[in-house]
């Protein structure tokens, strides 16, 4: 596991960016992993500034979401649909079909996961992951637990997680309690993977991931089974290596 520490947040979020931007020039047709949240705010406004200078062209790039809330329509402003077609998707050129996110709102949700499984699959893997963690060590929504999803599957969030994630609803009550998350083989299976964390409050579950064991009550630990992960983290977030 490669650590780069950044001095803060927008140098992070920079590094990540030339990190994707590389992967996209040396294959335009690169099959990308991407995450929802906070954290990866900065790397998308990043990347959105290299296409209006013509640094980066996503014509042939394919993209696969970690994740979705289960029950809320794309319209939805918490939707993940939703938060990346504001934040990412309208501002570059990634052809619409070649987008992918779970649909929280499938009437078969079962299917739905094993249909979105065999996508990735058939898009021939996924060659650069983006992930955020958790304060409680979550990787997309796999969360803490005795056992944890091979595959895409309906998980039940954690309290604290909801907790977490309240602030882009007007309530907590608002906060779906389930949600489609790929898997930890899904995760794992990918080419590479660079983690980006910020701030304080992920100090402590980046240090359970560099640590020396790996349990499924801190599921970003299983990363450390993976031959190219790359944390990209701002001196807050290593404030406890
Ligand atoms: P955050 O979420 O970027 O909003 O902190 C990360 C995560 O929960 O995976």
């Amino acid at each position: 596991m490669r650590i780069i520490i950044e001095n803060n947040y927008q140098e992070m979020s920079k590094k990540a960016a030339l990190m994707l931007a590389s992967q996209v020039t040396l294959k335009p047709e690169s099959v990308l992993g991407l995450a929802t949240g906070s954290t990866p705010l900065g790397m998308y406004q990043e990347l959105i500034e290299m296409y209006k200078h013509d640094e980066i062209d996503f014509s042939e790039v394919s993209t696969f979401n970690l994740d979705e809330y289960y029950g809320l329509s794309p319209q939805n402003k918490a939707s993940y649909h939703y938060y990346m077609h504001h934040n990412f998707f309208k501002e570059v050129n990634i052809a619409p079909e070649n987008i992918h996110l779970p649909d929280g709102n499938a009437k078969d949700i079962l299917k739905e996961c094993q249909a979105y499984e065999k996508l990735i699959d058939h898009s021939g893997g996924i060659d650069l992951q983006v992930l955020g963690i958790g304060a409680n060590g979550h990787i997309g929504f796999n969360e803490p637990a005795s056992k944890l999803n091979v595959k895409t599957n309906l998980v039940e969030l954690t309290e604290e997680t909801i907790a977490d994630n309240s602030r882009f609803f007007a309530k907590k009550e608002d906060v779906p309690r389930k949600a489609i998350s790929v898997g930890m083989a899904t995760i794992l299976k990918t080419n590479r993977i660079i983690l980006l964390a910020s701030g304080k409050n992920k100090a402590r579950a980046i240090k359970e991931t560099v640590s020396d064991y790996v349990c499924t009550e801190i599921p970003s630990t299983l990363l450390q089974t993976h031959p190219q992960v790359t944390l990209i983290i701002d001196k807050g977030a290593a404030s406890l290596l």
